[in-house]
């Protein structure tokens, strides 16, 4: 067991912690359980697994998991905790609530696997009640601040990539033109890499005003050189209505052949990449590691592909990073 200090500095020693998966959920969020129990258990430290989230933190469903039952769970979408939105943690009488239970079931910290919303609320949480809490970015939309990978994001990408390239095959048969959305409300980076990795035409994001007018002026030119196959990537939160906003205002401007593929949650599903997998091993390990030390408020970063500690205020103070403009000119560059 390893030594650790209160906020107050009194001596104690870590010996039950608590996990949870909130937000959407991503592939490989289990790979992450996995290895917070597998690091945490020959430190002689307990994981007890929230059920769904804030709401089981809240309501006190959680239920132990040791080696065993993160067995075989590695390679599996989803979350085998389950995840949700809860509105009520936004509330502070209700995250008084979720702190005392935590103490009454002496559960002494948390890990929280989630996006930036998710990190809020755990901001909130150690602050008001002195619970150490280390955050894991799980989110399919990559968008948040003090990381440059969260787990899903690369799975997804690859699902959106290989429905692309299925959608390849009956486009270039006959010369139909596919808008296809992705997904990210607020968040490009899904449409960004898929549109690099799938050769798309045009890559539209919310994050930046789109110039449809020059989209189909260059869809009228490679026309005439006699590309008759075009697959334009549209985030869901994209400014002009999703990809049938765009279809419908591109169609006006150049006359093609057109069907819109809308990919939805297929994306957050599905295996783990090897990358998600690994991320989810690093990050786990680090998070336990953390807190076993006594640490705490800290959000659990990938910089250069290495497992990093981000103060979680910092993270909470940021808005979601900037979009990666140098990828979305280089995607239209070698588009042809
Ligand atoms: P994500 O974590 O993927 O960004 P959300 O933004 O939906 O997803 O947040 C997930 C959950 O985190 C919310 O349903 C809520 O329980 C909690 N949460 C989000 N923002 C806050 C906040 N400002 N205060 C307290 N809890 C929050
Ligand atoms: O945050 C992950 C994400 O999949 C976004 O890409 C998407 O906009 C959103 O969640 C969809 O959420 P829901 O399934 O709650 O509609």
């Amino acid at each position: 067991m390893v030594a650790a200090s209160t906020p107050e500095g009194k001596s104690t020693r870590v010996r039950r912690i608590g996990i949870l998966t909130s937000g959407g959920d991503a592939p490989g969020m289990n790979a992450a359980i996995r290895s917070v129990v597998r690091t945490a258990t020959p430190l002689g430290i307990d994981v007890v697994g929230y059920i769904d989230g804030y709401v089981g933190l809240v309501s006190g469903s959680h239920r132990e998991l040791d080696d065993r039952a993160v067995g075989n769970i590695l390679q599996r979408g989803g979350t085998v905790i389950g995840t949700s939105r809860c509105p009520e943690f936004y509330d502070a009488e209700v995250r008084a609530l979720a702190a005392d239970r935590m103490r009454s079931d002496e559960i002494e910290a948390l890990v929280v696997i989630g996006g930036d919303g998710s990190f809020r609320g755990a901001s909130e949480f150690t602050r008001e009640h002195r619970i150490a809490v280390a955050g894991i970015p799980g989110t399919i939309d990559n968008d948040v601040w003090g990381t440059e990978e969260t787990l899903g994001f690369d799975s997804a990408v690859n699902t959106a990539m290989l429905a692309i390239d299925n959608l390849r095959d009956t486009s270039e048969s006959t010369g139909t033109n596919f808008f296809v959305e992705v997904m990210g409300r607020t968040s490009g980076a899904i449409a960004l890499y898929t549109g690099l990795a799938a050769g798309a035409t045009g890559v539209l994001i919310p994050e930046v005003e789109n110039d449809l007018e020059g989209l189909a002026s260059r869809l009228q030119r490679a026309l005439q050189r006699g590309k008759r196959s075009h697959i334009i990537v549209v985030a869901e939160g994209d400014e002009a209505g999703g990809a049938f906003g765009v279809a419908n205002r591109v169609a006006a401007l150049v006359d093609i052949p057109f069907r819109v593929t809308v990919l939805g949650h297929v994306q957050r599903g599905g295996s783990p990449s090897a990358r998600d997998r690994i991320i989810g091993v690093e990050s786990g390990a680090l998070a336990v590691r953390c807190l076993a030390e006594g640490g705490g408020g800290v959000m659990v970063g990938m910089r250069n592909r290495q497992a990093v500690l981000v103060p979680l205020e910092e993270v909470v103070a940021h808005a979601h990073p900037e979009p990666e403009l140098n990828k979305l000119r280089l995607a239209i560059e070698v588009a042809g």
